[in-house]
């Protein structure tokens, strides 16, 4: 009998602080910066974002999501034999933020591990969870994006810090008789490494560099549009399936424009695509489970439907996960 991995319970946690845009503009008016809710709302469907707490971690976002997935699988974090946390934001250097979290579950012994492949992260987890179930490493993972971007924005500069915003999504993903996960495509290309970058280190006690976000929004528009198509195609082929099995597409959430150009290459209604970008911003890792436990929550996604999953972001990272829920 084949062995196959499938998504039991989806958690989802956004911290309580939401910045409107008008809000968000009053406060970098301060600053002498001027932004607006009509160009922010205009460029990317953004209306509000979520910050967090200064004391609140990666780990605690992840923590609220990863109780609330475990619930709805029906298990305690003890069952749990695998965690995969993706972050660009960690709570520390080291540990993984997936061992703070494993500590903070109370669910000992299990590997632990975070994934860094910025907004692609948690597809790239899902991947990777799939993988270690498909082959025997494990049967019940824990798989979580969480970020808290807030800090790493450069609130000087309008052109990134009105996109983003924190929060965590999670999912276990158990081992099955019944597919699950279908098929997976994943992708990287280093030369664009400076086009979305914190460009920071520390050595030394001090800080290296720039520990701020900078993007060249026009260059990652472009190459987002393009890899997006081609991995969903890819994906499908893979599993055999074309663009009309698409019950939701789930993409990460950085731009409604990104969104509705990917959604009409795959002939997709926009009433097929989970939106969430216009409350949550951009929350990189985060974002994908977010909108997935939000489409599962609101009951717009059923089980035994189709979804594709897709990432983009740093690195450059792209890729994309298509299952039956
Ligand atoms: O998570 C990783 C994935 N990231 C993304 O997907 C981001 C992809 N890129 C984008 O979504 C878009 O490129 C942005 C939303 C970041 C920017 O939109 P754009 O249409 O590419 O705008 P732009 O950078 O060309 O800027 C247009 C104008 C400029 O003014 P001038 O030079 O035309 O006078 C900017 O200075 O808009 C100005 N501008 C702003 N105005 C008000 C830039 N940011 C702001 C702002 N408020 N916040």
């Amino acid at each position: 009998m084949r062995r196959y991995s499938r998504i039991t319970g989806t958690g989802s946690y956004l911290p309580p602080r939401r910045l409107s845009n008008e809000d968000l503009a009053a406060e970098l008016a301060q600053r002498g910066i001027e932004t607006s809710d009509e160009w922010i709302v205009g460029r990317t469907g953004i209306h509000a974002r979520h910050f967090a707490a200064p004391d609140v971690a990666s780990s605690d976002l992840a923590l609220e999501a990863s109780k609330k997935a475990i619930e709805a699988a029906g298990c305690t974090p003890q069952d749990i034999d695998l965690i995969i946390v993706a972050t660009s934001t960690p709570d520390m250097i080291f540990p993984s933020t997936a061992c703070i979290l494993q500590d903070k579950l109370g669910a000992h012994g299990c590997p632990a591990f975070d994934v860094q492949a910025v907004c692609s992260g948690f597809v790239y987890a899902l991947t990777v969870a799939d993988a270690m179930i498909k082959t025997g490493a494990a049967s019940r993972a824990l798989v979580v994006g969480a970020e808290v971007f807030s800090r790493i924005l450069d609130f000087s500069d309008r052109t990134t810090c009105v996109l983003f915003g924190d929060g965590a999504g999670a999912v276990v993903l158990q081992a099955s008789e019944q597919p699950g996960i279908l098929a997976a495509d994943l992708h990287a290309d280093g030369k664009h490494v400076g086009i979305l970058c914190v460009p920071g280190n520390v050595s030394g006690g001090n800080v290296l560099g720039d520990p701020l976000l900078k993007m060249d929004g026009q260059a990652v528009f472009k190459l987002a549009v393009g890899v997006l198509e081609k991995a969903a195609r890819a994906t499908l082929d893979k599993a055999g399936l074309t663009d009309a099995d698409i019950d939701w597409l789930i993409p990460h959430q950085a731009n409604i424009r990104i969104m509705q150009s990917t959604a009409k290459k795959l002939k997709l209604p926009m009433e097929k695509v989970i939106v969430t970008v216009g409350e949550h911003g951009n929350t990189s890792a985060a974002s994908i489970p977010l909108a997935l436990d939000h489409g599962v929550r609101s009951g717009q996604i059923q089980p035994g439907q189709t979804l594709l999953l897709e990432g983009v972001g740093g690195g450059f990272t792209w890729g994309a996960v298509l299952l039956k829920l």
